[in-house]
């Protein structure tokens, strides 16, 4: 059965000029794009996005660097999606959880640049498309 993903390719990623090779990734996974655009995450969207994070003591950097900047958020479509992206993405820690052949294993270092952003389950996707996506 086909499902949603939400995927963010983070500022880190767009000024990196890494879009292409996160979007090439997905598409030869077999993921499908079903929405795709660039733009400038609303400071009020951020803390929502990150919620579940409030009380870390990164939260505001978090904020910080996800505003820094364009990001590219995309709806990706594919059966297993969520999961489907998550082992393109590798684990949050890029050296430490993130193994070499995944997009943070080959392209980032640090657990606050790590490129790319996929929801953690279904329903966390659920949640993210809504709040990043309302019309679709
Ligand atoms: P993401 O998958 O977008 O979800 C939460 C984000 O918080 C994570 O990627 C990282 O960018 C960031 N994050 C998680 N842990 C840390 C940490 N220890 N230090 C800085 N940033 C973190």
């Amino acid at each position: 059965m086909s499902e949603r993903t939400l995927v963010l390719v983070k500022p880190d990623g767009v000024s990196r000029g890494l879009v292409g090779e996160v979007i090439s990734r997905i598409e030869r996974k077999g993921l499908r794009l079903v929405a795709l655009e660039l733009r400038n995450v609303a400071r009020s969207v951020a803390e929502e996005h990150y919620a579940e994070h409030k009380d870390k003591p990164f939260f505001g950097d978090l904020l910080e660097f996800i505003t820094s900047g364009p990001l590219v958020a995309a709806i990706v479509e594919g059966p297993r999606a969520v999961a489907a992206f998550r082992q393109l993405a590798g684990g949050t820690d890029p050296v430490e959880k993130a193994t070499p052949g995944t997009l943070r294993g080959d392209y980032a270092l640090e657990t606050q640049f790590n490129l790319v952003h996929g929801s953690d389950s279904v329903e966390s996707a659920e949640r993210e498309l809504k709040l990043w996506f309302p019309d679709n």
